[in-house]
């Protein structure tokens, strides 16, 4: 898959998976719900299992590495068969390392001097973390006045709910919009599989429905 196909759904689930046996039956949850992108975060020792059983089993799900701060997690997740990686910030060495790979990264920006910085090292797709905390849509449209023009674009995370997305969603500089509340941690140890699959599928109508 391409960046394009990855945020062709304009949704990427992010989640934390704790046990390893829970990768699949996620991912087949969001598939059933309409979802084929799912964000495995490196915040739990089952990270990079979890991404090598989904590519294992559900070759038509996009599976990336979210929160990766060291290169070397950026190594385990390419090894793992990661096919993007997403990080809450932007640091050289991951930045280093993602190309070393040919891992496509969404690094994590809030400031102009931070998108900057992020397009000099050749980063054009970039995660807007935390969206709620850091002003939200408003911050986003502001910073779109100076870098709209680069064909910079922003993955929105941190506080996004299916009430907001759609204002999210409306900004023409969104690739897409990223989150958990589709499939929040306790409901992966829960097993909540139907439920998540409702969460999806709610998500997808509103993307779906929401016009650039
Ligand atoms: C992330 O890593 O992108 C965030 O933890 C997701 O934020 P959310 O839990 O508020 O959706």
């Amino acid at each position: 898959m391409s960046n394009e196909s990855f945020l062709a759904q304009r949704l990427i689930c992010v989640a934390v998976i704790d046990r390893t046996e829970d990768a699949v039956p996620l991912a087949e949850a969001l598939l059933a719900g309409g979802l084929n992108v799912i964000e495995v975060t490196f915040r739990t020792a089952a990270a990079a299992e979890a991404i090598a059983r989904i590519r294992r089993s559900l070759p038509t799900m996009g599976v990336g590495a979210g929160t990766l701060l060291t290169a070397d997690q950026v190594r385990q997740a390419s090894e793992a068969g990661a096919q993007f990686g997403v990080a809450p910030g932007l640091s050289e060495s991951v930045s280093n390392a993602a190309q070393k790979h040919k891992l496509p990264l969404f690094p994590g920006v809030i400031t102009p001097t931070e998108v900057m910085h992020a397009l000099d090292l050749g980063w054009t797709t970039l995660k807007f973390f935390p969206a709620g905390a850091a002003g939200g849509v408003d911050m986003l449209k502001a910073l779109a006045g100076p870098f709209g023009h680069t064909g910079v674009k922003f993955i929105p995370t941190g506080g996004v709910t299916a009430a907001n997305l759609p204002s999210y969603l409306a900004v023409p500089q969104v690739a897409a919009v990223g989150g958990s509340w589709m499939a929040e941690r306790k409901l992966v140890a829960d097993k909540a599989w139907d439920k998540i699959t409702a969460l999806t599928a709610e998500a997808m109508k509103i993307a779906q429905q929401t016009q650039k």
